[in-house]
């Protein structure tokens, strides 16, 4: 684990709300998390050159499968291990912290990117979604509060919180984000009211799930100082990060030219940032990496190999020797690839809307990610009052309500749809799979066509 270490009282960077011990933000099961005894040993003998491990569980490498591992890339190119990365690639982890030089290029990336100011560590995870899973166990106790926008990643709703007890506060927000008035408001309530104070913001601040906004800087800093005022960690779930889309046609960003992140203006180490492999590589590889105070990172290497020993190995080294033969050059084409990739099918989805749904649906177009958070106008309660129609002709966006930190309610309308229009190819979001939404417009008195306009804070009707 490499980290920005601070100086010896621990505040080498200065700010009057540095966070000196993340003790006070701990779970009880945060507070139980260690290091395993057999890890441990596992870990200090790695780097004693020819020792007999008889203290571990490590398989020998003679006896394992592969004797050469190669991936072809697209270009042709090919990715080749050499025999010492093939054992590796085949042997359990023997970091916490991840495969070394994955690590290593994380903690890189993360300093070129972001830059971060505070304490901070890098650590390699099994992707983001595993990652948030472990974070907020090591922050939350049952029936703890997390604050986030009142829409937001299905999973976080029913799979993370929800089984866990953990309870989801939701603000307004806008199509920039979480409002920063709104998340002060409800704040200065609960601390009016004498409730408990949320711990945590959780947030996907580029292309949002499902909503798809980007929030700009000058938002950033504000939601970064409320949570100073109320001591909330950030939690900075980005997985789109890289799929910010240039807003010339014929514009670029590439991977150096993304604007601020939460962590990149974090002075106090409060910012648990997620990045993942998974939309800017591909999520069969189940590898990103987290970075956060070193103190909360070290306890999430305890979770994380405590609970499956760490990411899959080959991966981390197949990833790490293709991202060394691609460089950063290699790394930032690949970006500005996917970056028009996604736009111009976000930009086919918006004009073929336009055609076909003006009226019907309200919608924006997407600065950023995979997704189109639509509102169907025209006396349309709930997205169930669709189905059929969507059945019979071959769509299947998702209930907006699966979004909502409320979870769907049966007895409440949502007329809210989230459609991941990257999951699509060109040709199915021209027209032919669009037009049935005429059928909307006869069969629910549609209204006449405006320019779409946005109105986020009537979802539950
Ligand atoms: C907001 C958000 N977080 C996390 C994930 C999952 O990321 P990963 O594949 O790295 O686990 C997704 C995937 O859709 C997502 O939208």
């Amino acid at each position: 684990m490499s980290s920005s270490a601070p100086n010896s009282n621990g505040t080498s960077h200065g700010s009057a709300h540095t966070i000196n011990s993340i003790d006070r933000y701990l779970s009880v099961d945060g507070r139980a998390r260690q290091s395993g005894s057999l890890s441990n040993l596992i870990f200090k003998f790695a780097t004693v050159p020819d020792v007999v491990g008889f203290h571990g569980g490590l398989p020998r490498q003679e006896a394992f499968p592969f004797s050469g591992i190669t991936f072809t890339l697209k270009d042709g190119q090919e990715v080749n291990l050499n025999p010492e990365q093939v054992i590796a690639a085949q042997q359990y982890n023997l970091k916490d912290s991840g495969y070394p030089p994955l690590q290593q290029w994380a903690a890189d990336a993360v300093e070129k990117l972001h830059s971060p100011p505070g304490p901070h560590s890098v650590a390699i995870t099994s992707g983001s979604n595993h990652a948030l899973d472990m974070v907020l166990g090591l922050l939350l106790n049952r029936g703890d509060w997390v604050l986030t926008e009142e829409d937001t990643y299905p999973h976080m709703v029913d799979s993370i919180t929800g089984p866990h007890g953990y309870k989801l506060r939701g603000v307004p927000y806008d199509r920039h984000g979480i409002i920063p008035s709104e998340m002060e408001k409800s704040l200065s309530k609960a601390v009016a009211e004498g409730q408990p104070l949320p711990k945590v913001l959780y947030t996907v601040p580029i292309g949002q799930n499902p909503v798809s906004f980007c929030i700009p800087a000058e938002r950033r800093h504000q939601i970064y100082e409320i949570c100073q005022r109320h001591d909330l960690l950030i939690l900075e779930d980005d997985p789109y990060w890289a799929m910010q889309y240039p807003a010339e046609s014929n514009g670029e960003l590439g991977v150096h030219r993304l604007g601020k992140s939460f962590l990149s203006m974090d002075t106090d180490g409060r910012v648990v940032r997620l990045d993942s492999f998974a939309k800017m590589l591909a999520p069969g590889m189940r590898v990103g990496w987290l970075t956060a105070h070193p103190e909360l990172t070290a306890r999430f290497c305890f979770a994380h190999h405590g609970s499956c020993l760490g990411a899959n190995s080959v991966m981390q080294v197949v990833l790490h020797q293709m991202l060394t033969q691609w460089g950063w050059p290699g790394l930032d084409q690949h970006c500005k690839r996917i970056q028009a990739f996604y736009r111009n099918l976000a930009d086919t989805f918006h004009e073929t809307a336009l055609q076909e749904l003006a009226g019907l649906a309200e919608w924006h177009r997407p600065e950023g990610g995979m997704f189109v958070w639509l509102k169907f106008l025209g006396g349309i309660w709930d997205y169930d009052d669709l189905l059929d129609l969507m059945l019979e002709e071959k769509v299947s966006p998702a209930p907006g309500s699966i979004c909502s930190v409320h979870g769907p309610r049966p007895d409440v309308g949502c007329p809210w749809a989230r459609i991941c229009f990257a999951s699509a190819n060109q040709e199915q979001l021209c027209s032919q799979q669009i037009e049935p939404s005429r059928h909307l417009g006869s069969g629910h008195g549609a209204v006449a066509s405006a320019e779409p306009e946005f109105v986020q804070d009537v979802q539950i009707l």
